[in-house]
Order: C-alpha cells, then sequence, then structure tokens
C-alpha cells in the first residue's frame, strides 16, 4: 500500500482513475495525451483504475453492436499499449452501477449554471442545444461521479478534459460543505508531457479526435504503416524549415504540433527535438517522424488486432476488473445514501 497523499487531504489514500469513451477507434491522441501515460502511472506502482466509459458514449447516439465492438477494441489498445489487467483495474462503467447511482446525486448538487459553462457542452451541442440529449448536458457529473466513486485522487487526463476535472472539485467541495463531511477528495488533473493537446493534421487549430468527419485528420491506433506514413506526409505544414529555438514554433501551430507529437513518441523534450531538427525541411523532418510513429504504433497495433481475435477473454477480462471496482466502489455509494438521507435497510 501507499503513503497517504502529502496534501491536505492525507486521509486519502493516492489512487488513480482515468477513462475513455468508446465512440470510435482510439487515435494518437489517446495514445499520448491518455494511455501512454496510464501505464506511466501503473507503473510507478500507484493503484490505478482505467475505465471504458460507455456510459458517457451514448450521450451522443452510438449503434448498440459498434458500441461493444468499439468498448472491446479501446480494452484491447489499453492491454496491447502496456495495460496489464492484473495490476490496474481494466473495466466497463455500466458493469459497475455505482457510477450511475452516484451521478443521479451528483446530478442534485451540481447546478445548471456550471454545466452550462462547459465548451465541451457548447461545443457539441453546437447551434441546436435544444436537440441535444439531456445526458449530454449532464455528462460532467457523471464524470465527477466515476472518479468520486473511488474517492480518486489524481486523473491524468489530456488539456480539454481540465474544465470538467474544475468541476469535480466543485462538486466534491459542494458536497462535503453542503452535508458537512470530509468524505469526497479535491481531485488533482494530472496533465502533464508534450502531447497533453494532440492537434488535428488537417488543421494546427484543431483538437486530433475521433469524431472529426475528415480520417487524414488523424492516426487512428488501427492504421498500418503505409496509412501512418502517408498521413504524416500529407499533414498540413508552411513552407518554413524547423527553427532553431522552441520560441520560433510560436505561431506556426502545425509545426508546433508535429515535433510535440515526435517529442512525446520519442520521450525526448520538445527543446531537444528542436534543437536536433534546427533548420531541416520538412521533406526530411516528416518520414523522420513517420518512421518514429510507426516503431512505436505498429507493435500495438498489432497486438490489438491479436487480442481482437478472441472477443470472449476480453469480455472475461472486463468482467473481472468490474468485480474489483465494484468492491471499492460499493461501500463508498453506500456511505454516500447514508450521508444524503436514505434508509438502507435491506436484507436486515
Ligand atoms: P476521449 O476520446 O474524449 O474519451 O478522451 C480520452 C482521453 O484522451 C482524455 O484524457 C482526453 O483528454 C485524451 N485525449 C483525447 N484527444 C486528445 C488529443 N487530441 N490530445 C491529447 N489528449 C487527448
Ligand atoms: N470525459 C472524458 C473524455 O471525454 C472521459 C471520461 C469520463 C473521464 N469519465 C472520466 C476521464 C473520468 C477521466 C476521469 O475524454
Amino acid at each position: 500500500m501507499s503513503e497517504p497523499v502529502q496534501t491536505p487531504q492525507t486521509k486519502f489514500t493516492p489512487r488513480i482513475f482515468s477513462g475513455i469513451q468508446p465512440s470510435g477507434g482510439l487515435t494518437l491522441g489517446n495514445y499520448l495525451g491518455a494511455l501512454k501515460r496510464f501505464v506511466e502511472k501503473q507503473d510507478e506502482g500507484i493503484e490505478t483504475i482505467y475505465c471504458m466509459v460507455d456510459l458517457h458514449a451514448i450521450t451522443v447516439w452510438q449503434d448498440p453492436e459498434k458500441l461493444r465492438q468499439q468498448t472491446r477494441e479501446g480494452a484491447a489498445a489499453f492491454i496491447a499499449a502496456g495495460i496489464d489487467p492484473a495490476r490496474s483495474i481494466l473495466f466497463n462503467q455500466s458493469q459497475v452501477s455505482a457510477h450511475a447511482e452516484l451521478g443521479w446525486i451528483f446530478n442534485c448538487v451540481a447546478r445548471m449554471g456550471w454545466m452550462g459553462r462547459m465548451t465541451q457542452w457548447k461545443d457539441k451541442a453546437g447551434k441546436n442545444a435544444e436537440a441535444a440529449s439531456l445526458g449530454l448536458f449532464a455528462y460532467p457529473s457523471l464524470m465527477a461521479a466515476d472518479i468520486l466513486a473511488y474517492q480518486a485522487t489524481m486523473v491524468p487526463v489530456g488539456e480539454d478534459q481540465k474544465q470538467h476535472l474544475e468541476l469535480t472539485r466543485d462538486i466534491a467541495i459542494k458536497f462535503n460543505n453542503d452535508f458537512k463531511v470530509d468524505f469526497f477528495p479535491v481531485v488533482d488533473p494530472i496533465i502533464e508531457g508534450a502531447a497533453t493537446r494532440v492537434m488535428s493534421l488537417r488543421d494546427g487549430t484543431k483538437k486530433m479526435s475521433k469524431s472529426d468527419p475528415s480520417d487524414q485528420s488523424r492516426i487512428n491506433l488501427t492504421d498500418d504503416s503505409d496509412m501512418i506514413a502517408a498521413k504524416i506526409r500529407k499533414a498540413k505544414t508552411d513552407p518554413e524549415p524547423l527553427p532553431e529555438t522552441v520560441d520560433g514554433l510560436k505561431d506556426r501551430p502545425e509545426a508546433k504540433n508535429l515535433v510535440n507529437i515526435y517529442a512525446a513518441l520519442s520521450g525526448q523534450s520538445v527543446d531537444q527535438v528542436v534543437a536536433e531538427y534546427a533548420g531541416a525541411q520538412f521533406g526530411s523532418f516528416k518520414p523522420k517522424l513517420a518512421e518514429l510513429a510507426v516503431a512505436k504504433l505498429s507493435p500495438i497495433t498489432t497486438e490489438m488486432n491479436r487480442l481482437m481475435q478472441d472477443p470472449a477473454e476480453i469480455d472475461r477480462i472486463l468482467g473481472q476488473g468490474a468485480d474489483r471496482a465494484e468492491a471499492i466502489a460499493r461501500p463508498i455509494v453506500d456511505k454516500v445514501y447514508d450521508i444524503v438521507g436514505m434508509i438502507r435497510s435491506r436484507g436486515r
């Protein structure tokens, strides 16, 4: 067991929780911003809980068969990237009802105004918010429940999730104040490394996303080596050579993105990459980047494909993970019902 965290919340054991939506195939953004770092945390020996958040995915329409397939594929990607289901807890959200239960209670703690300020809500609902699902609006409160059902203290995510984690903190603080308890930890977001925001290969001002209509905008973890190389070759750039200093990447979003990806994949700092390629043309940098991306990603793709041959085994792993997750979350959520004032008399 690890030592309690040395923050104001000394009573909480360090525990990491994070989730990924099975709403499409995973991208290089998910790999560098999330998966790769999930593995590092596991290997640091902290207790790690990772979840395919299928209840989040259905806040927008999902074809049921595809959703199941993508959930298995996501789980396969976790394992292929280095998550060991014996050391980390790996499961899908809907198998542990504590998430939905605590999500409801948090719907009654969080305020409409808080949700309305979420930029992801505004982006996803677009101009026609009236037609968006109620679940899409309430999504951040379910996310808070995911984390707090385990009293998790640390949450590794990409930059785009920062605002949702601030809301998770607000919900924890309001719950603790409303009920005069010190029950939920105030979580620390872990947003670190060179690739906390991997951008589209077609537009350096937009996030690389599994939901972008253009497949050329992203590298999928299922892409083969030729596709990866072709997408990098065609990636948008400007006509200038690579700069001599990191400062020179300012106002060059596409160049900056490719350098960041190179740094994150190679484990070097952005400074080191800039120093190595100072003055190089993209014509010579891109093939190096493609070579590096293929070297890092293709073993993962191969292993994912192998694991996907046995969906029953993936389901078994998710089921066992769910049992372990349930064992942690159940007593926590039972205690929440008690704090809130619900009668719990079954089986007495
Ligand atoms: P999602 O695919 O939206 O469920 O995101 C799962 C995780 O991947 C979250 O921690 C995100 O912050 C992270 N992520 C998604 N897209 C990117 C990106 N383009 N760059 C960095 N991290 C990302
Ligand atoms: N909202 C996150 C995303 O879209 C996914 C997510 C759901 C999550 N629950 C979480 C991430 C809990 C971290 C912790 O990327």
